[in-house]
C-alpha cells in the first residue's frame, strides 16, 4: 500500500507521516517513510538543483523534468519493490505535487504535466492521499518558526495561494483517494484522523 501526503509547505506532512509510520509500525505493518524529492544519490543532487542552487534560474519545464527524473528513480528502486514486496510505504509529496507546483504554481500546461508526472510514477498510484489543509499564512509562519527555508519557501504569498487552491481543487476531483484533512489543528488530533481513515482503509467492511 503506498500512502502519500500532501500539501503547501508548513502543514506539518513529515510530522505526520513519522507518527502515521510510528502507529502502523506498532500495528506489526512493516512500513517505510520516504520523500520527494531527495531518494537516494540523484534524489539529493536533484533536490539541491532545484531547491538550493540559489545561482541557478531553472525555467519551469526545467523544474517539471527534474522532479520528474527524480521519481522514476524513486519509484523504480525504492518504492515499487516495497510495494510488489507488501509492504506500506508512506511518501512526503509524490506526483501531487508535481501537477499541483508545476501546473497550478507554474502554469505550464496542464496536459503535459499531468502525463509527465503519472508517467514518472511508472504506473504506481497512491492507495491514499492526506492533503493536510491549512491557511497559507499559518504554513509559512510554522516554516519561519522552522528556519529551513528553500528557494520554493521564498515565493510569493500569492503562488502559495494557488498551491493551496490547486490541492483543493484536485481533491474535490478523486475523493475517494485524497482525503482532505484540516491541518489547522493540533498534531495529535491531526494523527487520530488519519489513523482512523488508514485503518479503515487497511480492514475494508
Ligand atoms: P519539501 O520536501 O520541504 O516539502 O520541499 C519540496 C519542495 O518542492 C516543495 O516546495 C514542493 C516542491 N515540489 C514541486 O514543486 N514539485 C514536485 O513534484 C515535488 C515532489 C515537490
Amino acid at each position: 500500500m503506498l500512502i502519500t501526503f500532501e500539501g503547501i509547505e508548513g502543514s506539518g506532512k513529515s510530522t505526520q507521516a513519522n507518527l502515521l509510520s510510528e502507529f502502523l509500525s506498532g500495528k506489526g505493518y512493516e512500513v517505510t517513510v520516504t520523500r520527494e524529492p531527495g531518494w537516494g544519490h540523484l534524489g539529493n543532487l536533484i533536490r539541491t538543483i532545484i531547491l538550493d542552487e540559489r545561482k541557478l534560474a531553472l525555467t519551469p519545464m526545467a523544474e517539471l523534468f527534474l522532479f520528474c527524473a527524480d521519481r522514476a528513480q524513486h519509484v523504480k528502486d525504492f518504492i515499487e519493490p516495497r510495494l510488489k514486496n507488501g509492504e506500506i510505504v508512506i511518501c512526503d509529496r509524490f506526483y501531487d505535487s508535481t501537477i499541483v507546483y508545476q501546473g497550478y504554481g507554474r502554469k505550464l500546461d496542464m496536459r503535459l504535466v499531468n502525463k509527465a508526472a503519472k508517467a514518472s510514477a511508472l504506473d504506481v498510484t497512491p492507495d491514499l492521499t492526506f492533503l493536510l489543509n491549512l491557511p497559507v499564512r499559518e504554513g509559512l509562519t510554522r516554516l519561519k518558526e522552522r528556519g529551513s527555508i528553500t528557494k520554493m519557501d521564498e515565493e510569493p504569498h500569492e503562488f502559495h495561494e494557488l498551491i493551496r487552491q490547486g490541492y483543493i481543487l484536485i481533491a474535490r476531483r478523486e475523493p475517494e483517494r485524497i482525503k482532505s484533512i484540516n491541518a489547522d489543528r493540533e498534531i495529535p488530533a491531526v494523527h487520530e484522523e488519519i489513523c482512523s481513515l488508514v485503518t479503515e482503509r487497511l480492514s475494508p467492511q
